[in-house]
């Protein structure tokens, strides 16, 4: 605003402060999602969807702008296996350690890829390129043991084949899957 008496310009205590990325990336998330109590798991699920885990600023912002309280979004992210705290790799290694799989020698197929990739369950490389996890059962039993990197599905799995896999993928310099088809 311009003072009509000296001419300079001065800012009003009215004026609205500046919308940061941060705020403005929440207004979208709230916008485009919903602001109900409702919609905490899709609120989260959106940022998930964005970040590929929950960055606690953005969590925040979205409460605010959602006057979803923060403890109910928590307690929410907390109870769903499927809400990530922590940064996840490019690519993510699914290792089913269900029966079928259990049997077949899936806890010999996660040793492999704890050994090749020097990181345990539930963390991520240092080049943020691989994460790793175990799930009870990826919905194909018989083609024991199977793990699952993005949405490929690796079957019948062995020391060698695993080796072969992770070796295409550190080759592959986008977050696309390597363009041969899981087997
Ligand atoms: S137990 Fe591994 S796919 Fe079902």
């Amino acid at each position: 605003m311009v003072c009509s008496t000296t001419g300079e310009h001065v800012v009003s205590l009215g004026e609205p402060s500046e919308t940061t990325p941060l705020v403005q990336e929440a207004q979208e998330i709230v916008h485009v999602v919903g602001s109900a109590p409702e919609y905490a798991i899709p609120l989260l699920q959106e940022i998930q969807r964005r970040h590929r885990y929950l960055p606690q600023d953005l969590v925040e912002a979205v409460s605010r702008e959602s006057q979803i309280p923060l403890s109910t979004l928590y307690g929410v992210a907390t109870f769903y296996s499927q809400f990530r705290f922590k940064p996840q790799g490019t690519y993510l290694i699914r290792v089913c350690q269900g029966t079928a799989c259990h049997v077949a020698g899936a806890e010999l197929a996660a040793a492999v890829i704890r050994q090749e990739l020097g990181i345990q369950e539930g963390e991520t490389t240092p080049d943020q390129r691989f994460s790793l996890e175990s799930v009870a059962c990826l919905g194909c039993c018989s083609l024991a043991p199977v793990l699952m990197i993005g949405e490929t599905i690796y079957a019948k799995l062995s020391i060698a084949k695993i080796k072969g896999i992770l070796k295409e993928y550190h080759g592959s310099a986008s977050a696309k899957e390597p363009s041969h088809v899981g087997s």
